[in-house]
């Protein structure tokens, strides 16, 4: 795979970050993903912002403006020359001693990875993805905050590695008191009677950004949409079902637990909030910040 890898503003093939870091010795660090489409940045002001919210959730001061990270951003995407790029953007505490105490932290570094993006296989958006509940639960709020978007992952890597052994493509996670959340990427819908759920941000969740579009794109479309705290048994009269991210969009979710959701098939509501959060992503053409090669 090609990659560059902007590391504190040098672009190169790959980069050497000591192991004295603490974003490798403790994940102390923060991340966010950004995507092109059309070879234009989607929602990249809205990707900073979250990464600020982040790095402010862990104390940890981001040694770039926006500007500056738009700047770094814009050009390792030039210079990695791909049809469409997957932005990693992530900040680290920096290097210090082996303790778990930051203090001894100088400089966080600010590592910028280019990729060209992965899509997912077309028979996931035709046919809908499985999906396992898993035993692993989501972090509590009082705990690592699934609200901040930290290089802790351990959490969701052990919910996939689950979900791996179930044969399943992704795992649904509840918190500590039985209520539903995410999967380990991505934010989770169902539908019912015609009506559109999805965790709240208080059953401890990211704040997908794709989450907040799809929300509202559905709104403006004329669906109910109700956010709440919902046990596994919500899921047994689920008509629908879908998840949500940057990379992967709106991807249906048509089995849960090797049981059908609803025909099996991917569902109207999903469907066509496939086709909504599609046509948005057309029509930022020339709106968002454009690319010089
Ligand atoms: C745990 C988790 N939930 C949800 C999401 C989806 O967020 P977004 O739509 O901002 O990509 C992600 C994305 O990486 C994630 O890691």
């Amino acid at each position: 795979m090609s990659i560059k890898i902007n590391f504190n503003g040098k672009i190169q093939e790959g980069a050497e970050i000591s192991a004295l870091d603490h974003g490798f010795l403790f994940g102390d660090s923060v991340y966010e993903v950004v995507c092109t489409f059309n070879n234009q940045l989607c929602f990249a002001d809205k990707h900073l912002k979250r990464l600020r919210n982040s790095a402010s959730g862990i104390q940890l001061k981001v040694p770039y403006s926006d500007e500056r990270f738009m700047r770094e951003i814009v050009r390792t995407v030039a210079v990695a020359e791909n049809e469409e790029s997957y932005v990693r953007i992530v900040v680290t505490r920096g290097v210090g001693e082996i303790d778990i105490d930051p203090s001894s932290c100088e400089r966080p570094n600010v590592l910028i990875y280019v990729t060209p993006v992965k899509p997912y296989p077309s028979t996931y958006y035709e046919d809908g993805i499985d999906v396992a509940l898993v035993t692993v639960k989501r972090n509590a709020r009082e705990a690592l905050n699934p609200g901040i978007k930290t290089g802790n992952y351990l959490n969701n890597v052990l919910a996939k590695m689950e979900a791996n052994r179930l044969g399943a493509k992704d795992a649904l996670m509840l918190n500590p008191w039985g209520y539903l959340t995410e999967c380990t990427t991505s934010n989770f819908f169902f539908a019912r009677d015609g009506v559109l759920m999805t965790p709240s941000l208080d059953c401890g969740i990211l704040a997908g950004i794709t989450r907040e579009i799809v929300i509202q794109l559905a709104r403006e479309n004329g669906f109910v949409v109700e956010e709440g705290q919902w046990p596994q048994e919500e899921l047994e009269k689920a008509d629908e079902a879908f998840v949500t991210g940057t990379v992967k969009r709106v991807l249906p979710v048509t089995q849960l637990d090797n049981r059908p959701i609803g025909d099996g098939k991917p569902g109207p509501m999903t469907r066509k909030l496939m086709r909504l959060y599609e046509g948005l992503l057309q029509g930022l053409h020339g709106k968002v910040e454009q690319l010089q090669k």
